[in-house]
């Protein structure tokens, strides 16, 4: 049998689920199958301390923090905030790299979180003291701290369209003082393109406007496709 929409069995349990939980996102449904798989030790790309792929958890994020930071340097004493960082991964080396209370770390659950601030240790937590905060409760904190640049890595792919306003209106707020910059990689396509059971890509004028009033400073293939989608992982740079 041809099956005419790979993602459907996803979509009928999502709305299944959603049926007993009126009102919940899509973000909600996909997060908690992703925590419970964690729990039972399955691996994964980006979350947790085991991930697919031959780097540690230690060295995993290394590439895209460096890629960032090429992209917008910054000096050590600048306010950086991550928007969706999951275990760590990535915030592990701006906390090492930033100042004392530089860091703010945002995620939609506090599970992933829990898990990287294990692995980086009390010692380094104690003498950085990042902030950490789930964005539901802490989004308005975290743009009150003002940085100097908001990223938020593998995340605007898994964003659902029901939630894409709302992240896009989280990276605009938390870059609200001038000359803030806000970075993420978006998966490219010239139409929106569903790509996986969590994975979007939408046409880079979408993110032009919709990022608006910043402007778009500067972008970066990442190279990394998807096998059978015509999407490109572009890193985007924008600036209030
Ligand atoms: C694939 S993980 C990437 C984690 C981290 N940034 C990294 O690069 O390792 C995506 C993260 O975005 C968070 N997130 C925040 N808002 C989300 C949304 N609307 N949909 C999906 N994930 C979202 C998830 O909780 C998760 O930790």
């Amino acid at each position: 049998m041809i099956q005419d929409d790979p993602f459907r069995a996803y979509d009928e349990a999502f709305e299944a689920w959603r049926a007993k939980q009126p009102g919940s996102k899509f973000s909600e449904f996909s997060l908690r199958r992703i925590i419970n798989g964690l729990r039972k030790g399955r691996v994964h790309d980006t979350l947790g301390s085991n991930l697919s792929g031959e780097e540690s958890w230690a060295e995993s994020g290394r590439s895209m923090f460096e890629t960032i930071l090429a992209m917008h340097p910054l000096p050590a004493n600048a306010r950086v905030c991550d928007y969706g960082c999951g275990s760590l991964r990535v915030t592990s080396h701006f906390i090492r790299r930033q100042d004392r209370l530089c860091v703010f770390a945002l995620d939609a659950v506090t599970d992933f979180m829990k898990i990287g601030k294990e692995l980086l240790g009390e010692h380094v937590l104690q003498e950085k003291l990042p902030r950490f905060g789930v964005i539901s409760a802490r989004l308005e904190n975290a743009a009150a701290f003002r940085p100097d640049l908001v990223y938020a890595t593998s995340v605007a792919r898994h964003v659902h369209p029901e939630e894409k306003p709302d992240f896009i209106d989280a990276m605009r707020r938390i870059a609200g003082k001038p000359g803030s910059v806000a970075i993420f990689d978006a998966y490219v396509a010239d139409k929106e393109t569903r790509f996986a059971r969590s994975g979007w890509a939408w046409p880079l004028n979408f993110y032009l406007d919709a990022m608006a009033p910043l402007k778009l400073i500067g972008s970066k293939e990442l190279g990394s496709g998807v096998t059978g989608w015509d999407v490109h992982r572009t890193l985007l740079a924008f600036q209030r």
